[in-house]
């Protein structure tokens, strides 16, 4: 199974229903080990990113059964603060570990966090806001070393929203001695999943949902049974999919509040979209208006949904304009799109100009990550003919089965 094979030009059509979410379950994962009890967490996605998240957690000491309906997580045992190299390397995410380590055991190591190749991602920010909370780090042998002989609460202000280096602050305040405030703190919905898991196993975070978290630190904290949310990210691929194909979908239990920049911006693109009962009813154009997009932090569009939101525009009736102001590097799927017929001029290297064209054609295509794969999976379903995409365990990295769901929805697609 290395490459997905799409048969293009077909309006989607019927239900999906949609995944927990990624970057909910991937923080709640670790502070599971917080807790050091059993807490069961429901919902995770079948994803390659919570399988090694789940890897993580086994080595370092904590024993973890997967379930039909979730994960038992049961941290009573870890010592151990190193993190393995293939765990680390691998997946940016397991970069909330260190916030969870330090709480936890009051020191960490690990080597320089992977994940998408989508632009530099230094960790700057993690670092000098847990420096501020009394974490010293070095760097020895290739790695990072944290340790903290008294973790303490401080007053931090993130220059700008940093998804990660507020969980971060987050699950190093609740284990620490006294009030952390922190300032210009991320609103994504993921971190608000993350503090209400916190606040279910007994941490007191005021402010959650707002820009100003008071984390009150050092309670004890006690195992929970808690549901991570459904994947905004994953709905608003099959929500601009449709927008791009055609046809009309209902998102099962998509979680439409925590979407209204996309539902917003499928607005504007011709799509006739309402929120109703447990998810999202969309109702494609016949080729979608031209938008202007600009990428911003929550409730500003998604980052993540960029290209797949570049892709359906390729078809679109006019001109649209697309601004990336998180990520530098979210323009790589530029190239693949051309070679299936799209018109994209890049103005600078973060703004690009997408020229409709009435019809793309099926081509061989390589995913250079996660979100840019989806991207390339929905041009292949707007596309005359067959695709194949390439690159695929990126996408897997993310989508639990993109193929499943898009063959609920009536199209042609497998894994071959
Ligand atoms: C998280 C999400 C990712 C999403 C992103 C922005 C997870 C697992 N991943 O990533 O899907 O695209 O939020 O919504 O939840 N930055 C620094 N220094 C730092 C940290 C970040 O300069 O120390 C910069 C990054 O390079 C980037 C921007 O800040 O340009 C946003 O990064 P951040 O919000 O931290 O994203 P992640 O937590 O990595």
């Amino acid at each position: 199974m290395d490459s997905i094979r799409v048969q293009g030009g077909i309006a989607l059509q019927g239900k999906v229903c949609i995944q927990g979410s990624k970057n909910a379950s991937l923080p709640v994962l670790a502070a599971a080990l917080l807790v050091g009890e059993r807490s069961f967490i429901r919902n995770c996605p079948r994803i390659a990113d919570v399988y090694a998240m789940v890897s993580l957690l086994k080595s370092l000491g904590c024993r973890v059964q997967w379930h039909k309906t979730g994960i038992a997580v049961d941290s009573s045992r870890v010592r151990k603060g190193e993190m393995p190299r293939e765990a680390v390397t691998g997946m940016r995410s397991s970069l909330c570990m260190l916030g969870a380590l330090i709480g936890r055991c009051g020191e960490a190591v690990m080597e320089h966090p992977g994940g998408c190749v989508i632009g530099a991602r230094p960790i700057d920010l993690h670092l000098s806001a847990l420096e501020q909370m009394g974490v010293n780090f070095t760097e020895r042998d290739g790695k990072l070393w944290a340790a903290a002989d008294s973790l303490h609460g401080a007053v931090i202000r993130l220059p700008f929203p940093s998804v990660g280096a507020t969980e971060n602050v987050i699950l190093a305040g609740v284990m620490a001695e006294g009030k952390t405030v922190l300032e210009g703190a991320a609103l994504e919905p993921e971190v608000q999943a993350l503090c209400h898991f916190l606040g279910c196993c007994g941490a007191c975070i005021e402010g959650v949902a707002s820009s100003r978290l008071v984390i009150h630190g050092g309670r004890r904290l006690c195992g929970t049974d808690y549901a991570v949310p459904a994947d905004r990210i994953v709905a608003g691929t099959y929500l601009l999919g449709c927008i791009g194909t055609g046809g009309n979908i209902f998102l099962e239990r998509a979680p439409a509040w925590e979407m209204e920049a996309v539902l917003l911006a499928a607005r504007q693109m011709g799509g006739h979209v309402c929120a109703m009962g447990e998810g999202i009813y969309v109702q494609a154009p016949q080729r979608p208006l031209p938008v202007r997009l600009v990428t911003a932090p929550y409730p500003g569009f998604p980052t993540d949904l960029q290209s797949v939101a570049m892709a359906a525009e390729t078809r679109g009736s006019g001109t649209s304009y697309i601004e990336e102001t998180i990520f530098e590097n979210r323009f790589r799927v530029v190239e693949d799109l051309e070679k299936m017929g799209a018109e994209i001029e890049m103005l600078d290297s973060c703004r690009a100009a997408v020229h409709g064209v009435s019809t793309l054609r099926g081509a061989r295509v390589t995913a250079g990550e996660l979100r840019g794969g989806a991207a390339l999976v929905t041009a292949g379903l707007m596309a005359e003919g067959e695709s194949f995409v390439y690159g695929i365990p990126y996408i897997y990295r993310g989508y639990e089965n993109i193929c499943r769901d898009y063959r609920e929805l009536g199209a042609r697609v497998t894994s071959v």
